[in-house]
């Protein structure tokens, strides 16, 4: 399929994987690649030494474009942006921050830039500042979200912006890429559908937990405060709401917050870890490899789109 997406970096199909923390390494992401698409190495929780390592790891394991997430919020964020640059990965996703101040050096060391948008406002503002691509993410993601839907999302920025449009929250099957493509969206970028993989290293408690998953487990902790994480309902979730309700102060709040991805992704501690996933879980229902659920959804996205037409007879 050719797409403005599949053109600016040189791929099969219009899909990236996002970063997901303690999940998005050089098998997932390499896998990915390899199946056509692309994804991201997410830096969130690792020192430089592990970034490095899973880069070059990954150029071992694939010949193909794949980038890394600087998370703009990590102190360490310059040296993530020098490796990226020293070791040639073809494009950054950069979110949680301004990523205008790091689209200069990254662009000149060769490197495409491809923000993580929130609103209109910025996706203005990034284009103007010469950003390749923008992954617009609506709230109905997995992990950290901000207030807006994908179909607001879909609805308010493509049509206001040229540089490719690329939409995460909420995909979980072809249906879903087809209408974003038509929408006029150069590609996706999907997390939840790919945690449960033979390549992803989520610990197997986490992985079941999604698979049993229905639509209303999914819930959000933080939301009244402007820091919305979307997981799976649990002990945690319960706790941390009540909490968040009665008024208990923010940094008391992030104190109980900190660590539980990993607890539960890692640990496989799923009551009092969160299991970070979007809301669109339902056809999660088993593992299946990252190449097989890339090619079901393409398949999809081609039958839906081929469909389309008879709406007009
Ligand atoms: C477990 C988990 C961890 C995530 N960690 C990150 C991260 O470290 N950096 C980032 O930019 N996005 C992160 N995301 C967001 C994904 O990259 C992606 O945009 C999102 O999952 C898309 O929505 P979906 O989950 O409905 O497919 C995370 C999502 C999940 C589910």
């Amino acid at each position: 399929m050719k797409t403005k997406l599949t053109e600016l970096l040189g791929i099969e199909h219009p899909i990236i994987m996002g970063a997901m923390a303690w999940y998005t390494d050089s098998k997932m992401v390499s896998a990915i690649c390899n199946a056509g698409g692309t994804g991201v190495i997410a830096t969130g929780g690792r020192d430089l030494d592990w970034v490095r390592d899973q880069i070059r790891k990954t150029k071992e394991l694939t010949d193909k474009p794949f980038g890394v997430n600087l998370m703009l919020m990590d102190p360490k964020v310059d040296q993530v942006a020098d490796i990226v640059i020293e070791e040639k990965v073809a494009f950054v996703t950069l979110g949680a921050g301004n990523p205008v101040p790091f689209f200069e050096k990254l662009k000149a060391g060769g490197v495409k830039v491809l923000p993580v948008i929130p609103n209109l406002k910025l996706a203005k503002r990034v284009e103007e500042k010469g950003a390749d691509a923008i992954i617009v993410e609506g709230m109905e993601a997995g992990g950290h979200i901000g207030t807006l839907t994908t179909m607001a999302h879909m609805t308010n920025i493509i049509p206001n912006v040229n540089i490719p449009v690329i939409m995460a929250g909420g995909f979980g099957d072809g249906r879903g890429i087809a209408a974003a493509l038509l929408m006029g969206a150069a590609g996706v970028q999907i997390g939840s559908r790919f945690l449960v993989s033979h390549e992803s290293s989520g610990h197997p408690n986490a992985k079941q937990r999604i698979i049993e998953a229905t639509d209303t487990d999914v819930v959000v902790t933080g939301y009244s405060r402007g820091h919305g994480v979307r997981g799976l309902r649990s002990k945690f979730t319960d706790e941390y709401i009540a909490m968040e309700v009665s008024g208990v102060p923010q940094d008391e709040l992030n104190k109980f917050a900190t660590g539980t991805n990993k607890k539960a992704a890692i640990d496989g501690d799923c009551e009092y870890g969160l299991v970070q996933v979007g809301q669109s879980v339902v056809p999660i229902t088993k593992e299946m490899s990252i190449k097989e659920i890339v090619d079901e959804l393409m398949e999809e996205t081609v039958k839906t789109l081929q469909k389309a037409p008879d709406l007009l007879k």
